[in-house]
């Protein structure tokens, strides 16, 4: 066992005691960002003239000496210390001696640990929004080659009225650009820097907090050490803002699945991105998108573990807040495994446009068309909804879609109705009508493709 304080016990821990304390198992991960913050503060206490050059000098080079070796494997991060804190003391002070004992000046694991986890999730926002700007990528090339790929637009699952699939997919894009906007905000208003707090009432030492901030590509210091060591507001948010993008992942994997389908065949997910049955020889099941609709919970979960974690915590520092890495690890890991996985499944699968186009023709998605027409040769709204009615009731006798009901059948019911009503409610003219911005007509859907494709390139 390796632990940063002895002193004053005089007993040793129990075995038990220790293990369930130690976090060296998981808070390993942050090892890049404990050394990374370790040299920050180095270099501001020699600046501060509380460390000799030469002292500042020694200590750097041992923990470049440290991430180097960990780095190539040579040196294993193992299970006998209690923490990455301790360990990256303890081999310090191993490899440079009593000096590597000063590297603690004015800190404690409190601002230490604080500072490792806001570095990391700053590093993991800036990998998210990366793995994100990919699946944007393949839904805006997605969207450039399907303007005129007509389905089906959906309300309570029943056939509504007629889209595009660039028009569905830009919903989607709509979505994930707003979890790349959570992101960049939650970075704003998280990026200050907790070093210098203390183990919760700042120090008496003079240290340069503005110099270890700026080092550190921070804002500048936190305003209240008592906060900087217990904040972490910020991983509730992260959590947060993952689990909304699990949530859009998961509505947009429903899709998937159900489009993939026997009753849909709207896409084919390819054959790379399906598994089969051990049983049932003719199965291709969605798998993938399966699995990432399942694991949306377990982002939720990290979500409401940790909230529940931090209710009910007195100021300052507490050993709850230890709680807080292996969740948002786990969701780190999944929700980035997900987008990254989602990505490759969307960017390889196959959209069946005939199938589309059909089911949209056979659902009476043109009724509100139809009723439009009337509308547009004078008759009110409310009495068109009532002949169209009668129309689908009679197409639905028969078998048929509106545009296959003979034009005799149409002025049976009005004679408003002329040979044009079947240009009228053609699946091409309803979607291309619909021009207002945001609608899936073409035009429309070009110029927001255009203000979509600038947000990419400028990102
Ligand atoms: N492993 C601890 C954590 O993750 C580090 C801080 C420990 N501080 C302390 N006073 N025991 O929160």
């Amino acid at each position: 066992m390796a632990q940063l304080w002895g002193g004053r016990f005089t007993k040793e821990t129990d075995q038990l005691v220790y293990q369930f304390n130690a976090s060296i198992s998981f808070d390993q991960k942050l090892y890049r960002q404990d050394i990374r913050g370790s040299m920050a503060h180095v270099r501001m206490l020699a600046k501060q003239k509380i460390l000799t050059e030469e002292e500042r000098d020694r200590i750097l080079e041992g923990l470049e000496g440290i991430l180097r070796d960990v780095e190539s494997g040579e040196l294993l991060i193992t299970q006998e210390y209690e923490d990455i804190h301790s360990f990256v003391e303890a081999n310090l002070i191993d490899r440079i001696g009593d000096v590597g004992k000063k590297l603690h000046t004015g800190r404690s694991r409190n601002d230490q640990v604080a500072l490792d986890m806001r570095l990391y999730i700053r590093d993991e926002v800036q990998e998210t929004d990366a793995l994100l700007k990919k699946l944007l990528e393949v839904l805006l090339r997605i969207m450039k080659e399907h303007t005129e790929t007509i389905m089906p637009g959906f309300t309570h699952l029943q056939k509504a009225q007629p889209i595009t699939l660039a028009h569905h997919m830009g919903a989607y894009f709509e979505m994930f650009r707003r979890d790349q906007m959570r992101l960049l905000d939650l970075r704003e208003r998280m990026n200050y820097c907790p070093l210098g707090a203390g183990a919760l009432a700042g120090t008496t030492y003079p240290l340069d907090r503005e110099y270890t901030a700026e080092l550190l590509g921070f804002y500048g210091p936190m305003l209240n050490s008592m906060d900087a060591v217990s904040d972490r507001d910020y991983l509730i948010e992260y959590l947060s803002a993952m689990s909304t993008v699990m949530m859009h992942l998961s509505r947009f994997c429903e899709e998937m699945i159900l489009w993939n389908s026997n009753e849909y065949r709207f896409v084919e997910i390819d054959d790379a991105y399906s598994t089969g049955s051990s049983i049932m020889p003719q199965k291709k099941n969605p798998d993938i998108a399966e699995l990432v609709r399942g694991k949306t919970g377990r982002v939720y979960g990290a979500l409401m573990s940790l909230l529940t974690t931090l209710k009910g915590i007195p100021l300052a520092y507490n050993k709850d807040m230890q709680e807080d890495k292996e969740l948002v690890f786990d969701a780190i890991d999944t929700t980035k495994g997900c987008i990254a996985l989602f990505t490759g499944m969307l960017h390889t699968i196959h959209f069946c446009k005939e199938r589309m186009k059909d089911s949209a023709r056979h659902g009476f998605t043109n009724a509100t068309d139809a009723a439009d027409y009337l509308v547009n040769h004078g008759v009110p709204f409310r009495d068109a909804h009532g002949i169209v009615g009668r129309l689908v009731l009679l197409c639905i006798e028969k078998g048929i879609a509106l545009d296959d009901l003979p034009l005799e059948e149409y002025q049976k019911i009005s004679p408003v109705f002329g040979q044009d009503v079947y240009e009228a409610i053609s699946m091409e003219t309803c979607v291309n009508k619909r021009l207002t911005i945001g609608g899936p007509g073409k035009e429309a859907m070009e110029q927001v493709i255009g203000i979509y494709e600038k947000y990419l390139n400028e990102m």
